[in-house]
């Protein structure tokens, strides 16, 4: 490379830099630039190589226009570096003021779950855990399901135990609103075949005037298992397990004989008074107890009506309301609260 050659060559990279990082509009992009000029194989960088080769004369001159071309290229980079990161800047939104004003009212926040909706997550982490799958059933459902598959037949004065809201569909009294999450059991049971370990919840529906420990619409969590060797001790074993998992260890847990169709024995399970601790209060009506919900061994009578053999299969069954578990968890005195959309009582959970 002759001088003349030399000096062009680092004009033609000076005026090619100096186009190029107009265009330039990331850091990203202006760092690979600069490097491929001043970086240690940028082409600037190669041309000094050839100052060696030239007579002490071209040699002082040489340094001195490249060292010339170098500072221009790097006073240009800075230059356009300082631009591209106050545009970051520019861009950026402080947020910290905003959330906390948020955070201090809760009628503007970003919002989060049900209590309602939590808990039953909560309650199928719990059941999932022991080896349960999740069903599910319709909330509209046949009498077949709902009543006649599940041993009450027709007439049967066990009916009135459950307040029903009938649709007006197909034949009178043969479509309704599910009074229970039993029927999913006859779902899962005429489908499946046993072994069957299984949760269902969802909304329940019945003819009742809502008060403080009653609700017209609510949900319900039934459990079912059907399998060989099932026995009533596994039945407790269960309902312990998950009480105790939820209320806390401490909790204590009572089975009274009952009576349900479906179940044969029947009984209700409590709990142990979360408020006295099994002393007597008001809440527990002095008896230490908190009644949450049915259970028992599933009838034969059902087994049969989902075509399983009940000398081979046994199991057990439960059900409870979701809005009582957390009306006796959270000791809310009106139940009705959890229907209403009042965040000065929802942002607590
Ligand atoms: N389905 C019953 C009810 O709603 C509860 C229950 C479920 C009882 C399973 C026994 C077994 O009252």
């Amino acid at each position: 490379m002759t001088f003349n050659e030399f000096l062009t060559a680092v004009k033609y990279s000076e005026k090619n830099f100096v186009e190029q990082v107009k265009e330039v509009n990331t850091i990203q992009g202006l760092e690979e630039l600069f490097k491929s000029y001043c970086g240690k194989k940028g082409s600037l960088s190669l041309l000094r190589k050839q100052i060696g080769l030239m007579t002490p004369d071209e040699k002082k001159q040489a340094g001195q226009v490249l060292n010339k071309a170098f500072e221009e290229i790097e006073a240009l980079y800075k230059e356009k570096r300082e631009t591209l990161e106050q545009n970051l800047e520019d861009e950026l939104i402080d947020l910290t003021a905003y959330i906390a004003k948020l955070n201090q009212d809760p009628l503007k926040s970003l919002g989060h779950m049900h209590i309602i909706t939590k808990t039953l997550y909560e309650l199928e982490d719990l059941f999932i855990g022991m080896g349960f799958s999740i069903e599910t059933g319709p909330e509209l459902e046949t009498d077949w399901y709902n009543f006649e598959a599940l041993n009450i037949p027709k007439d049967h004065p066990a009916r009135g135990m459950w307040d029903t809201l009938y649709v007006d569909l197909g034949q009178p009294e043969s479509t309704l609103l599910r009074t229970h999450t039993s029927p999913v059991q006859i779902r899962v049971l005429s489908s499946q075949k046993p072994p069957v370990y299984m949760i269902a919840h969802g909304k329940c529906f019945r003819r009742d005037t809502p008060d403080a420990s009653h609700l017209s619409s609510f949900h319900q969590l039934e459990g079912l298992v059907v399998d060989k060797n099932i026995s009533f001790a596994d039945l407790k074993g269960t309902i312990e397990t998950f009480t105790q998992a939820y209320f806390g260890v401490e909790t204590l847990v009572r089975l009274r004989p009952s009576y349900f169709p479906f179940t044969e024995p029947s009984a209700e399970f409590e709990i142990s008074c979360r408020i006295c601790f099994g002393k007597g209060c008001r809440t527990c009506s002095n008896t230490g107890w908190l009644e949450l919900g049915g259970c028992g061994v599933v009838n034969e009578n059902v087994l049969v009506n989902c075509n399983i053999n009940p000398d081979e299969y046994q199991g057990f069954a439960f059900g409870f309301g979701i809005e009582r578990l957390i009306q006796m968890k959270y000791q809310i005195p009106d139940l009705r609260i959890l229907t209403e959309s009042d965040m000065r009582f929802l942002a607590n959970f």
